[in-house]
C-alpha cells in the first residue's frame, strides 16, 4: 500500500511547477489519503541534516502559489547527485547520501519533474536506489522527446511574444530593425512560436541555417514595401555565420549561450545600414506567471502521475499528447531531446506569411 510520497522539481525553474505540486498535493490527499512531501531544491534537500522537506497539505494551495511562477520547493541545474564530494575527510559519491536521504523520508514512491537532463539524472539515482519513480517533463524549452507539451513552454512562448508585442512600436518610431534574443537551448521552438505569434519578418533557429545577406534583402524588400521597421527573433543557441555558437564566458567560469542577438545586429547594420538595437529577453521567460495552458497541463500530469503511482505503475513519464495525458517508459523519453523538425507544419506557416526562416531549400 502507498502511503507516503514525495516531490521534488529539478533543472532550471519554469512557470506552472507550483501547479503540478498543488496538483499532486490534492490529488494524492483527495482521493487516496496519502501523505505528500516535498523536496527542496532538487535533490540537494536530502543532503541536508535534518532533512530539507516540507509537509505538503491542501491548505498550502489555498492562495496564490498556483498563480506564481517559479517554484516554491526551489530547484537546482548544478548539483549532479552522481558527482564526488568531500564528507568528514572522505571522498563520496553523493548519490548514495541522496538514497540514504529517501530511506530516511521512507517514501513509497517519488515524482520527479524536470527536463531531459533533469529526468535522466532521476532515472540514474532512483534506479541505484531501488525507488518506485514517476516523472513530468517541464522545461521552457519543451524539447523533452515524444511529449508534445512540457510545462512552463506556453508562457514562455507568451512571453516572447508579448516581447515582440513591444518591440514593434518603438521598432516602428524609429525606422529601427528590432532583433529579439530568446532562450530555448538547442532547440528553436519558443523562437519559432513567438515569431510567428508575435508577426516577426525573420525567424533564426538553430536547426535551419541562415545567410546575413539573405536577411539584409528581406529587410530591404520589406522597406521597398513601404514599412519602415522590422522585428527579428533569434534563438539563443543560432550559430554565427562561421558555424561557431555565441557564447559567453562568466566570472564563475562558466560559458553559456548569448550573445547571437548583439552579434546578428552589428552584421546587419553593417550590410543594410538599419539602425539595429536588440533585446536579450533572459529569465523572464521562466519567471513569469504561468498562462492558462501551463496551468493546465500542469494539472492534468499532476493528477495522471498519482494515479500512475497508485496503480502501481513505475518508471513512467507523463506526457502531453493528442490533447491529452498519456504515459511512457522513463528510458524511451529520458535524456533524448526534440529539436524542431524540418517538416514541423510551422515552418511552411512562417513560410507562407513571407517570414525569411533561413535557406530551407
Ligand atoms: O533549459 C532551460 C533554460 O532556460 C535554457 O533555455 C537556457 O539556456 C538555460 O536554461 C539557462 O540556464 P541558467 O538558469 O543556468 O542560466
Amino acid at each position: 500500500m502507498v502511503k507516503k510520497i514525495a516531490i521534488l522539481t529539478s533543472g532550471g525553474d519554469c512557470a506552472g511547477l507550483n501547479a503540478v505540486i498543488r496538483a499532486v498535493t490534492l490529488r494524492a490527499h483527495n482521493k487516496y489519503n496519502w501523505e505528500v512531501y516535498g523536496i527542496k531544491d532538487g535533490t540537494l534537500g536530502l543532503l541536508k541534516d535534518p532533512l530539507d522537506v516540507i509537509k505538503l497539505k491542501p491548505q498550502n494551495f489555498e492562495g496564490s502559489l498556483m498563480r506564481m511562477g517559479g517554484t516554491f520547493l526551489g530547484s537546482n541545474n548544478k548539483g549532479n547527485p552522481f558527482k564526488k564530494i568531500i564528507r568528514n575527510g572522505k571522498r563520496i559519491d553523493s548519490s548514495d547520501l541522496v538514497i540514504e536521504g529517501f530511506k530516511k523520508l521512507g517514501i513509497d514512491a517519488l515524482i520527479g519533474i524536470g527536463g531531459d537532463g533533469s529526468l535522466k539524472i532521476l532515472q540514474s539515482i532512483t534506479k541505484k536506489g531501488n525507488i518506485n519513480f514517476v516523472g513530468i517533463p517541464k522545461t521552457i524549452d519543451n524539447d523533452v522527446k515524444h511529449n508534445e507539451l512540457s510545462i512552463g513552454y506556453d508562457t514562455a512562448v507568451d512571453v516572447a511574444t508579448n516581447a515582440l508585442d513591444m518591440l514593434q512600436p518603438t521598432a516602428a518610431s524609429h525606422r529601427r530593425v528590432m532583433i529579439l534574443e530568446v532562450m530555448g537551448r538547442d532547440a528553436g521552438h519558443i523562437a519559432l512560436n513567438a515569431g510567428i505569434a508575435g508577426g516577426a519578418d525573420v525567424i533564426l533557429i538553430p536547426e535551419i541555417q541562415y545567410s546575413i545577406k539573405s536577411i539584409a534583402d528581406h529587410i530591404e524588400k520589406i522597406r521597398s514595401k513601404g514599412r519602415n521597421h522590422a522585428l527579428i527573433v533569434v534563438a539563443e543557441a543560432v550559430k554565427k555565420e562561421n558555424g561557431i555558437k555565441a557564447t559567453v564566458k562568466y566570472v564563475d567560469g562558466e560559458v553559456r549561450l548569448g550573445g547571437i542577438g548583439n552579434y546578428l545586429g552589428d552584421e546587419i547594420y553593417k550590410i543594410t545600414d538599419s539602425e539595429t538595437r536588440v533585446t536579450v529577453l533572459g529569465h523572464v521567460q521562466r519567471g513569469a506567471q504561468p498562462t492558462h495552458r501551463d496551468r493546465l497541463i500542469a494539472s492534468a500530469f499532476g493528477v495522471y502521475a498519482v494515479d500512475l503511482i497508485a496503480k502501481k505503475k513505475f518508471n513512467r513519464v507523463v506526457v502531453w499528447k493528442d490533447r491529452g495525458v498519456k504515459d511512457l517508459m522513463l528510458s524511451q523519453v529520458a535524456g533524448y531531446s526534440k529539436t524542431v523538425q524540418k517538416n514541423d507544419p510551422l515552418i511552411k506557416v512562417a513560410e507562407g506569411l513571407g517570414i525569411y526562416i533561413g535557406e530551407t531549400n
